[in-house]
């Protein structure tokens, strides 16, 4: 099984670099991976021709835009990363007859929902961002049928910029930090994500073939404030951090930023644990051992 990986240096990239060695050892995988320079989905022309080269049978494609506030000013970027960009990947798999596996965002929702969010609710992006994933998702429907569209949300690593850095180096530097604490979500490490991609991946080359839009996100919902909370407890008992700051409840209101964020953005995960048979994201598990993970204060 011969398996692209696009944008495979950001975080769920980096993760699926990680657990590549396994599948090629235990399950005969070859994979390549490609950057934004070398695999830019932009370049629709380079791209055919790099994925007929390797006679690929399955692209993952973990590249996006995801800076969401810059979104709104800067939509014909995003827009060309975000939805141009997969379109042109799923143009090359139909053509190809390759099996696409995509990740969108809980952003494509608008927030206003009570119960969790099943992968065929209604989307209503209130963000560029949102908006730029959705028409992603919606131009791999109209040009292929063998894709899986993977939702995932609050996306945590111990790659790049995301919350649980952000908390750690707040917590060294200041004594309060104001959290927001009305918008609830389901943290996700991109560990746990990768490895339910790739036991996709495995499960399409035993024959697999349920394609269509799922969820996959850590399996209990927060809010931001409680996630801070448990970022500097957890940081506190690894020694990560030495003192923990006061974490002050703010609302939304009081904490405008560019793009508008769903209040509630918690998603239902039983539609990819019953048609792949994934490994849910324990996320507190997860958090746990990227803290522990992580460079202690004293560490040169
Ligand atoms: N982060 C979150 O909280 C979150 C939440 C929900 C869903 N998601 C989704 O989860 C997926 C993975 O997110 P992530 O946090 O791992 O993203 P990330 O760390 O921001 O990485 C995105 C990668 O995409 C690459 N990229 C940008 N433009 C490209 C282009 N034109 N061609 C090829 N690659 C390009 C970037 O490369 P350069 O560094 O070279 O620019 C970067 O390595 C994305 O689909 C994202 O929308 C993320």
């Amino acid at each position: 099984m011969n398996i692209i990986v696009l944008g495979c240096n950001g975080q769920l990239g980096h993760c699926i670099q990680d657990l590549s060695m396994d599948y090629e050892q235990d399950h005969g995988f070859t994979f390549k991976f490609l950057n934004s320079k070398n695999g830019d989905v932009t370049d629709s022309r380079k791209l055919a021709q790099t994925l007929a080269d390797f006679s690929t049978d399955v692209v993952i494609n973990a590249s996006a835009y995801t800076a969401v506030d810059k979104a709104e000013s800067d939509a014909e970027v995003a827009y060309a990363v975000n939805a141009e960009g997969p379109k042109n990947i799923a143009k090359i798999c139909s053509d190809l007859d390759i099996v696409f596996i995509h990740v969108s965002t809980d952003y494509v929702f608008d927030g206003n929902a009570t119960m969790p969010y099943q992968p065929n609710a209604t989307t209503a992006p209130q963000s560029v961002y949102g908006a730029s994933k959705l028409a992603g998702e919606q131009a791999i429907q109209t040009l292929m049928n063998k894709f899986i569209i993977i939702r995932t949300a609050w996306v945590f690593s111990e790659y790049g910029n995301n919350f649980v850095k952000t908390m750690l180096r707040l917590g060294r530097e200041r004594d309060e930090v104001e959290i927001v604490a009305d918008q609830k979500g389901c943290p996700t490490y991109t560990g746990d994500l990768a490895a339910a991609i790739l036991s996709i991946a495995l499960e399409v080359q035993r024959g697999n073939s349920k394609w269509g839009v799922y969820h996959y996100c850590g399996n209990n919902e927060t809010t931001w404030y409680e996630f801070a909370n448990k970022i500097f407890k957890i940081g506190l008992t690894t020694e990560c951090l030495l003192k923990q700051p006061v974490v002050k409840a703010i609302s939304t209101e009081a904490f405008p930023t560019p793009a508008v964020r769903p209040k509630y953005s918690v998603m239902d995960n039983s539609k990819i644990i019953a048609d792949w048979n994934v490994v849910e994201c324990d996320w507190i598990k997860s958090l746990h051992n990227v803290i522990s993970n992580m460079p202690r204060p004293n560490d040169s």
